[in-house]
């Protein structure tokens, strides 16, 4: 049977990456969003380049628990197993603390964090079932290992996010489930490092157009993350080969976070 990956917030950029990585490296494909027609055109995608069933579209709110069971139920029907779950949901709100509302804040952990936790419990649900010894891998940042200048509810939820990543691999180390979050650096070109550098050049007093490079300079490997080194990542932690890791913090920063 080929192994079932389920990708949350596989709509755009990183997550729709992902997605069509893992479909390519032979995986079928669900690929859920809280944009359903996102998801739907991801899945799309996948379909025409690699034959008609290789992927689906779903919707979901990942901070919803009724949406997350009802996903599950779902994927669970049209598939019939998953072996692998990556939580790429993620949302960023900048603004110092003095200004930080707690919509904002709550924002920030509820889909950071909270919507990991209801994925985590829900698909690992199915893995047990089914005796898979799958694999749960959350996108976290190195704002989860080192704080983020007015990125407090950021940092505080992928913080939390390494707590969870390390109590679910406990939970799950009896059923061969492995666990694990990858931590990455600063995703350059995407929308969401895009629509924070205004805030950025704010808080260093830099022109917008110079917010790049600087944060290329604090990287000892001299560039930003690139979606594709997110992906040979995940594809090693999913495999086989990282059969005896889990529980771990997998920095993906070309050398910027060391611990
Ligand atoms: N962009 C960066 O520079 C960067 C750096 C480090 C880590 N990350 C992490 O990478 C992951 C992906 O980031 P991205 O740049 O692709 O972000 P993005 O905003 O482009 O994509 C996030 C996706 O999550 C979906 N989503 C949001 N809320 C949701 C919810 N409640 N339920 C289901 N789906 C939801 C969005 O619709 C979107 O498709 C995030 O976890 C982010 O924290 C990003």
């Amino acid at each position: 049977m080929e192994q079932v990956a389920v990708v949350i917030g596989g709509g755009q950029t990183l997550g729709a990456f992902l997605s069509e990585g893992l479909a390519d490296a032979g995986y079928k494909v669900a690929v859920a969003d809280i944009n359903e027609a996102n998801a739907r055109q991801v899945a799309g995608g996948i379909n025409r380049r690699y034959g008609e069933g290789r992927a689906g579209g779903f919707q979901v709110d990942a901070t919803d628990e009724q949406s997350v069971v009802a996903l599950a139920e779902a994927v669970d029907r049209h598939f019939g197993q998953v072996n692998a779950l990556v939580y790429s949901a993620g949302i960023a709100r900048a603004a110092p603390i003095t200004h930080f509302q707690l919509n904002d804040f709550d924002l920030s952990l509820q889909v950071n964090l909270v919507g990991y936790f209801l994925c985590a419990r829900e698909f690992s649900k199915l893995m047990i079932r089914d005796g898979v010894a799958g694999r749960i891998i959350q996108i976290n940042s190195k704002s989860g290992k080192v704080g983020s200048k007015h990125n407090a509810g950021y940092s505080a939820a992928k913080f939390g996010g390494v707590g969870l990543t390390q109590s679910l691999a406990l939970d799950l180390a009896e059923y061969g489930i492995t666990v694990h979050s990858l931590m990455l650096g600063n995703l350059l070109k995407s929308p969401m490092f895009q629509s924070l550098i205004p805030q950025y050049a704010d808080k260093l007093g830099l022109k917008p157009d110079q917010v790049e490079q600087y944060y290329v300079d604090k990287v000892p490997l001299k560039r930003g993350c690139d979606y594709q080194d997110v992906l040979n990542v995940l594809l090693f932690y999913t495999s086989d080969k990282a059969s005896y890791c889990t529980g771990q913090s997998i920095n993906i920063t070309g050398g910027q976070v060391m611990f």
